[in-house]
């Protein structure tokens, strides 16, 4: 098998950094060895990589992406390949989707559809979660199938999105007790979304319909009571591990910070969205212009403190995991959908390529260290999620690596870094230290000197074990 040595650079892990050289035997890590050991030891590999004065991390692993998520009337504008090679550019080599049962589906088939689309398209590896959107005795019993049998041991359940996704708390108990009998992880939107369509209703009866009334009908108040209410009910289910997705909130982050002084097993995540863009600034912007950044959860406001307490959230880990959410519409047919109507605007936005550069932008400005940018954005993913070969630089491990050029600039913006296939960026005009230099999956090297050198069907379907800090 063809050998790679990446000499001369400084590892960075969860735990630390150090000079080292990272030896890659066929599609795994063979071992880490002291700078120049590599000839001492007889070792002449087939390539070498020059990493001086660059980082060598594990790949990155965004554990919340929609491709082809059929949604709000459209479907998320990313396919598995455009989706994933934005993710290879960006310095992701690992990206759990979602397969999605909604009413009067069975969870097995939507699984097996799933697969299908997906089949030969990666060019980076990918796993799913499962979406509960019907709960009743079969969809139950596939539940546990898909632990045992498919891999597939993380299922995502909506306390918002009534008459699409939307699951009430007897359901919501029901699938939680299922899962903590299996040893699953649950993940939860945390939005009221009764009490959202109510607001909703009122703000448009009143003629209030721009792209900011998406966020005041989706206060943070409902948000943090969806969150305390999943929280709760995840304790009855008999401390079902619970992750919460996309949260955007200081009140929600409070909660999940009061369960994990309890001794729960509450996890959390943010998104890069969260950190860095506002209504003020975004979703507030004259005309339709905002819709761009319709999400949910939605932006919040710079006046308050949410992003401020989202980045200490990620510092003390309240916050485990940077994922992106990606969902990305194209303004063009897809968001203009929602032209004097912000709720029939798609929900979501796109950003798999630029999650590594936004949150180590976050180490430049001080908000986090280095290892814990890794820690947030390719370790912790990976281990909450049961990826037990990603994540990590050490032997045996996939050889999905990483080679960061911190002396160099990204320029995000549709005419500069942008490879995802919208008709716009939701950072456009970023200008972020460090740099995409060299991704390697699975041993096979994706992206070097700016030039694109991966391929579709290369990626391949990851079976996940439990979460890794329960079980
Ligand atoms: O706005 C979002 N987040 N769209 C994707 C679907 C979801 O709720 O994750
Ligand atoms: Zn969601
Ligand atoms: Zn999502």
């Amino acid at each position: 098998m063809a050998t790679t040595l990446i000499s001369g650079g400084t590892v960075v892990s969860a735990i630390g950094r150090r000079e080292a050289d990272v030896l890659i035997d066929g599609e795994s890590i063979a071992a880490i060895l002291a700078p120049g050991h590599a000839a001492a030891y007889g070792i002449e590999p087939d390539t070498t990589i020059d990493a001086t004065g660059k980082y060598v991390v594990p790949g990155g692993v965004d554990a919340h992406v929609h491709m082809s998520l059929p949604f709000g009337g459209t479907v998320s504008a990313d396919d598995f390949d455009t989706g994933s090679r934005a993710a290879a550019w960006g310095g992701v080599t690992t990206i759990v989707d979602f397969a999605s049962q909604t009413v009067g589906l069975d969870v097995r088939e939507t699984l097996a559809a799933r697969h299908e689309e997906a089949a030969g398209e990666c060019h980076v590896d990918y796993a799913f979660h499962q979406i509960i959107g019907d709960v009743n005795e079969t969809s139950l019993e596939a539940m546990t199938h898909l632990v045992e049998n498919e891999g597939v041991t993380s299922f995502k359940m909506f306390m918002a999105y009534p008459g699409v996704f939307y699951s009430d708390d007897g359901q919501i108990l029901r699938a939680m007790q299922n899962a903590s009998e299996s040893g699953a992880l649950m993940m939860m939107h945390a939005e009221n979304g009764i009490a959202i369509d109510v607001l909703v209703a009122q703000s448009l009866a009143a003629g209030d319909t721009d792209p900011k009334f998406h966020s005041y009908t989706r206060p943070e108040e409902l948000e943090s009571e969806a969150t305390h209410r999943a929280i709760k009910l995840s304790r009855v289910a008999g401390n079902v591990p619970l992750y919460i997705v996309h949260m955007s909130a200081s009140e929600a982050l409070e909660e999940v910070s009061r369960a994990q002084h309890m001794g729960l097993n509450v996890f959390a995540e943010t998104c890069p969205q969260y950190l860095y863009l506002s209504i003020e600034d975004h979703l507030a912007q004259p005309g339709f212009e905002g819709a761009k950044w319709v999400c949910s959860t939605p932006l919040r406001s710079k006046h308050e403190h949410h992003h401020r307490d989202l980045w200490k959230g990620l510092r003390m880990n309240e916050l485990a995991v940077v994922s992106t959410d990606h969902c990305p519409f194209c303004m063009k047919d897809q968001k203009e959908l929602g032209l004097g109507d912000f709720s029939k605007i798609p929900n979501g936005m796109g950003g798999v390529e630029h999650r590594m550069e936004l949150i180590y932008q976050g180490v430049v400005m001080g908000e986090m260290t280095l290892e814990r940018w890794v820690e947030t954005c390719c370790t912790t993913p990976a281990r909450m999620f049961g990826l037990d070969k990603k994540g990590v630089l050490e032997p045996g491990a996939d050889a999905d690596v990483l080679v960061w050029d911190p002396n160099s600039k990204t320029r995000i913006g549709i005419d500069d870094k942008h490879h995802m296939a919208m008709d716009h960026s939701s950072y456009e005009g970023f200008e972020v230290d460090g740099k995409v230099d060299t991704v390697i999956s699975r041993g096979r090297v994706v992206v070097q000197n700016d030039t694109y050198l991966g391929a579709k069907g290369h990626g391949k379907f990851v079976k996940r074990g439990l979460n890794r800090y329960i079980h």
